[in-house]
């Protein structure tokens, strides 16, 4: 059941789909096996542990197609993305309906088991145009969706054997573990914070404008598969872990990982991470400028305004927007349009090939812009 007070995980209960019983280490049975790749490995993790509640399995057709279509589960609960298991064709020819399926890391140890209730057709095409709004594949989420198999494997998991690689345990930490942590707090309000980036003067003064609204901020950044060029979630949690400890409040601020694969499909992502907060138990979401953006495929509040469309269906978080915000040097703080009447000359604005050149360099970033503590894992890491 929901924790009591907290917001009530989406379709109201918290699944849980690991298991002490089954075989461990390399796998020896004689089920058919299907090494998952990194997105699937992510996707497992995160339904085994409720983060994708009310998800138990990969979804079955029903569900993805109202999921495309509707943005909703075939049961009307929102829902954004499809969670699959696609595989070759060559793979989905030795599997019926009934079969139990082993599912297997690169490195052929075992996970857990998939226990199929269904086989049908990827619709990748129809998939990208939905959900990614485009299917050129220069978008990195429409690429990895390209990539995949043609058959759509779907039904209920059991997690043997959980991979938590890298670990971090003392940052892993469940929906359930979140839920009780803020409990023990006794924040009644928390705000969830998502990044793919290290914490910047903007997204810190974002985490800070909300935390003055709720008793708790979840810093909770994505660390599962990400694109090429994107830093690296060792480096990201070392900037974390500092920043927070130099610069927020210690009772009021708490740090855990999403062990997520990140899509980059804008709104409808933005969605998708709001859904897994509310698992987390957070009551609040961030959503700023081009939430999950990548390139130009989505405009800059294009992740705010999904959320008007989507009323009711078990969503019960409430979306905190921001516009986009930087140090004015004129008002000599963090501002956005709604806050300073300056113009964009007086801003200190940096795009990220700047930064990432500025820092490949040794040289640090101004400190309107970065903490200088921030910079400085930046510009060891790219030695
Ligand atoms: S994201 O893919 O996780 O969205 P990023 O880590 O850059 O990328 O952003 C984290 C959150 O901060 C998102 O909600 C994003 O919209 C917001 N954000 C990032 N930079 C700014 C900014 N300068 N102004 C307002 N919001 C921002």
């Amino acid at each position: 059941m929901a924790t009591k007070g907290l917001v009530p995980a989406l379709g109201g209960t918290l699944v849980n789909r690991i298991t002490d019983s089954g075989p461990k280490g390399t796998f020896s049975g004689s089920e058919t096996a299907i090494v998952l790749t990194e997105r699937q490995q992510c996707d497992l993790e995160m339904i085994a542990i409720g983060a994708m509640s009310p998800l138990t399995g990969f979804m079955g057709q029903k569900d993805y197609d109202s999921v495309c279509e509707n943005l909703t589960l075939a049961n009307g609960t929102v829902w954004p993305i499809p969670i699959t298991c696609a595989v070759d064709d060559a793979t989905a020819s030795g599997v019926n309906s009934g079969d139990k399926v082993a599912l297997l890391d690169n490195d052929r140890q075992l996970l857990g088991y998939l226990n199929v209730e269904e086989k049908y057709a990827h619709n990748k095409t129809m998939q990208a145009e939905k959900v990614f709004l485009t299917t050129e594949d220069a978008h990195p989420g429409v690429k990895v969706l390209m990539s995949e198999g043609d058959t759509c494997l779907a039904g209920p998991i059991d997690v043997v054997c959980p991979k938590y690689d890298p670990d971090w345990s003392e940052f892993r930490l469940t929906p359930a573990q979140t839920r009780a942590k803020f409990e023990e707090l006794g924040w009644k309000t928390v705000v969830g914070f998502q990044t793919r980036n290290p914490i910047h003067r903007a997204h810190e003064y974002l985490t800070k404008c909300a935390l003055e609204i709720c008793d708790g901020l979840l810093i909770h950044p994505l660390i599962g598969q990400t694109q090429a060029g994107d830093i690296p979630a060792d480096v990201r949690m070392n900037c974390y872990t500092t920043l927070i400890e130099k610069y927020y409040v210690q009772d009021r601020t708490m740090l855990s990982v999403l062990p997520a694969a990140m899509r980059y499909s804008g709104p409808r992502e933005a969605v998708l991470h709001a859904v897994l907060r509310q698992n987390y138990g957070c009551s609040h979401f961030i959503v700023g400028r081009d939430h999950a953006g990548v390139g130009s495929y989505y405009g800059t509040y294009d992740a705010q305004d999904i959320f008007t469309t989507l009323a009711g269906n078990g969503l019960d978080i409430t979306t905190m927007n921001f516009e986009h915000s930087a140090w004015c040097t004129k008002c000599e703080s963090m501002t956005s349009s709604k806050t300073c009447p300056h113009g964009p000359e007086d801003k200190i604005f940096l795009s990220g090939t700047k930064v990432r050149e500025m820092l490949a360099k040794g040289e640090r970033p101004a400190v309107e812009f970065s903490r200088p503590e921030v910079a400085d894992i930046l510009i060891a890491s790219m030695k």
